[in-house]
């Protein structure tokens, strides 16, 4: 698609019913993100979501999928202690998850080191940098990154550093638009970006984020195409109200019995 010059697109999914929708509208890439941690789970940040959690959504999302291309996310701490950690793990996310390729973050000396080992084992990775939301408390909180020269150069050296040990694709996330487009096309690697402008090869967005569903906040690279929470509020509203004024469940919610059945039944 790259080489074709059809832009890619690719949404998160965590559950079967959000792979079903995906596969419909011929998303191209789906990545069961640990933005789990907060979209699904509930939690605070993506930092405490386990390998345990990540791997029950992924084999949800697995069975909703047929075209599009499965990528995990590692979760944080799992890959960070050693090569070992990671290929054992990202081999978890291939052989218990159904994933096609893996996702981590970072593009330093460590996440360098783990991409390369993971596609060594013969798995894809996908590389992740500018804002990296498991190590955001380390780079000052969620904010773009790259908004200096140096923090530029530093977002296009890690990127092609990722490319440089194998992966096959890199998301930038929240980076000046000006400095995705001055990155990338000097790189063969798939680029995909959040927050990054229109010069990346895809676009992803967080499914919850797109749809309105929950109760996230919406950054500034976020464009709501639904309302689901609103439309979900509105419809058990409904129900409770039908419920409690007797008017729901109706004959046609009822099964019947032979009315002779029914005599004997009574006597
Ligand atoms: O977890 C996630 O949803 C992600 C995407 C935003 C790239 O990492
Ligand atoms: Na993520």
């Amino acid at each position: 698609m790259k080489q074709a010059g059809d832009r890619i697109v690719m949404v998160t999914a965590y559950d079967f019913p959000s792979a079903l929708a995906a596969e419909e509208a011929g998303v191209d890439v789906v990545l069961v993100g640990d933005s789990a941690a907060m979209t699904v789970l509930g939690l605070d940040s993506t930092v405490p979501v386990t390998v345990d959690e990540m791997l029950v959504l992924t084999r949800a999302a697995r069975r909703g999928l047929h075209a599009p291309l499965l990528v995990g996310d590692l979760p944080f701490g799992s890959y960070e202690v050693s090569d070992e950690q990671a290929v054992a793990t990202a081999l978890r996310f291939v052989k218990e998850g159904g994933c096609d390729a893996v996702k981590l973050e970072g593009g330093s000396a460590v996440p360098l080191a783990r991409a390369a080992a993971i596609v060594a084992a013969g798995i894809p990775v996908m590389g992740h940098v500018g804002l990296t939301p498991q190590t955001a408390t380390a780079l000052g909180g969620f904010r773009a990154q790259g908004r200096t020269a140096a923090a530029a150069r530093r977002v296009a050296e890690e990127a092609r550093a990722l490319q440089e040990v194998g992966c096959f694709s890199v998301v930038l996330e929240a980076v000046p638009a000006e400095v995705a487009a001055a990155i990338c096309p000097s790189l063969d690697l798939v680029t995909i970006g959040i927050g990054a402008g229109p010069a990346t090869d895809g676009q992803v967005l967080v499914l919850h984020d797109l749809l309105g569903w929950g109760s996230g906040g919406s950054a500034r690279f976020v464009r709501r195409y639904a309302d689901l929470h609103r439309q979900a509020v509105a419809a058990l509203t409904a129900f409770a109200a039908d419920v409690r004024d007797g008017s729901y469940p109706a004959p046609e919610h009822c099964y019947g019995i032979d009315p002779a059945e029914m005599e004997a039944f009574r006597s």
